[in-house]
């Protein structure tokens, strides 16, 4: 089954009812499907317009009324695709969205900004047409030399886009001859510039070739932790225990080792009859997480719960945030030893037991995957949990194991220790990332072509 699937094109009606049914770990290895598909080195694309998806969802922030670019990463990686077909002479047509405007045209989430970045990035001009589709789109994507670049404007100011609706695709699709998807951060959107586009291209027999990025996230998120060496340790926060527990069930079938921390934490707290005080919690996921527990127990997968905790009391501030929602200030932060919190506290971070107990399996690992931070790390007071298990991580890819990073949250903590260029992969999807780790089949690369 499994075999026959790898080599199954894009069309075939199993992998649609994958697709639909968000079933497709019991169909597939994710990783087999995407070795049958064909990647940008694969093209020949001398003088053709190449329209690339990539995924320019940066964070962004108003300074003296300019938008300023606060993390380049998602840029940065995109470089080695990029550089790749100016060196085969593609003209390059860049699609992508930010934020979510939906369907209006949101000038503070305008791409333009993006263009100026790359450009300083690559060395090199990029164009930048204020439409994704349309005349003045076609003729600047027409008037594109070999090695050329245009940047679109944000995708998502039309509302089509995120419909993936098959005329809007079709108007995509007229500014280039060849597809290439670099966004993996976006690929579990069955959009239209995700999805449909590259629908459009194969159907007038174009192709449609992954990015060297999505290959990389690929075979790091797929086949590496598909068959890793073992000891193989999963380390998971997070505040939502109904946001992971898909991963949690797919990886108690492959891991050795699963380290809980974070919010999450206290939903299984709940499970083991504790109190949990003001933590935050799933009372209606106490089930998941019993079951969780018991299949851990059954497959023999060692599963370590925090033992202590960092807690803190919360307070009423009387301010209000940028969203408008009142903010919490939390006083008198302390050790908690007991596995049960007071009532009028809440359980903040991992405590120093639990610290030690997760830093002694750490090293033992050949492959680490993590995903989710261990406490409110923003807040130094409960950064302690987080910090140490990336100096934790660091520290055994020195010593030769494989660690895989995952989720905007942890990428964001890991960089503030310095520690990032220490792991062996940090990946740019956060949804994208979660839904590969569940065993999913991301849309964006199912409709990639096939080898
Ligand atoms: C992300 O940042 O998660 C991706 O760019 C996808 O964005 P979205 O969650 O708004 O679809
Ligand atoms: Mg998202």
């Amino acid at each position: 089954m499994l075999s026959t699937c790898a080599l199954a094109g894009a069309n075939d009606p199993v992998l649609q009812f994958a697709l639909t049914h968000r079933t497709a770990s019991l169909f597939f290895r994710a990783d087999l499907i995407f070795m049958a598909k064909l990647t940008v080195k694969d093209l020949e694309v001398r003088g053709k317009r190449v329209l690339v998806r990539v995924d320019y969802n940066v964070p962004l922030e108003e300074k003296d009324g300019q938008m300023i670019i606060n993390d380049v990463t998602r840029i940065r990686e995109t470089l080695p695709t990029l550089e790749l077909l100016i060196e085969k002479g593609a003209r390059i047509i860049l699609t992508s969205h930010l934020g979510r405007p939906n369907g209006k045209r949101e000038p503070s989430l305008s791409l333009r900004p993006v263009a100026a970045k790359l450009a300083d990035m690559l060395h090199r001009p990029v164009v930048f047409v204020d439409d994704c589709i349309g005349e003045k789109a076609e003729n600047t994507a027409n008037a594109l030399k070999p090695g050329d670049i245009l940047l679109l404007e944000n995708v998502r100011y039309y509302e089509e886009e995120e419909a993936n609706d098959p005329a809007f695709a079709g108007k995509l699709a007229t500014l280039a001859e060849v597809y290439v998807n670099d966004a993996f951060g976006a690929a579990h959107r069955a959009h239209a510039s995700t999805e449909g586009v590259g629908r459009v291209v194969a159907k007038r027999g174009g192709q449609c070739a992954a990015g060297l990025l999505m290959e990389r996230e690929l075979k790091f998120l797929g086949g590496e932790l598909e068959n890793p060496e073992r000891p193989f340790v999963v380390i998971l926060g997070g505040a939502k225990v109904s946001d992971k527990i898909k991963v949690i069930d797919h990886l108690l079938e492959r891991a050795d080792t699963l380290l809980i921390g974070g919010a999450m934490t206290y939903t299984f707290r709940l499970a083991m009859g504790r109190k949990i005080g003001q933590s935050l919690v799933e009372p209606d996921r106490v089930d998941v997480a019993k079951a969780a527990l018991e299949k851990a127990k059954s497959r023999n997968v060692q599963f370590l719960l925090p033992v202590d905790n960092i807690v803190g009391t919360p307070v009423a501030t009387g301010k209000l945030n940028k969203k408008g929602k009142p903010v919490i200030g939390y006083e008198n932060p302390r050790v908690n030893d007991s596995l049960d919190i007071p009532d009028a506290e809440e359980g903040m971070d991992i405590g120093p037991n639990t610290i030690k107990a997760y830093c002694d399996v750490i090293p033992g690992a050949q492959t680490i995957l993590w995903n989710g931070p261990m406490g409110v790390f923003e807040d130094k007071r409960f950064s302690e949990g987080t910090f140490a298990v990336a100096r934790a991580v660091a520290g055994t890819t020195q010593k030769g194991a494989k660690s895989i990073i995952g989720g905007g949250d942890t990428v964001k903590a890991l960089n503030l220790t310095g520690l990032t260029g220490q792991v062996t992969f940090v990946s740019t999807g956060g949804g994208a990332s979660l839904e590969f780790l569940e065993g999913n089949v991301l849309p964006g690369v199912a409709a990639l072509s096939d080898r």
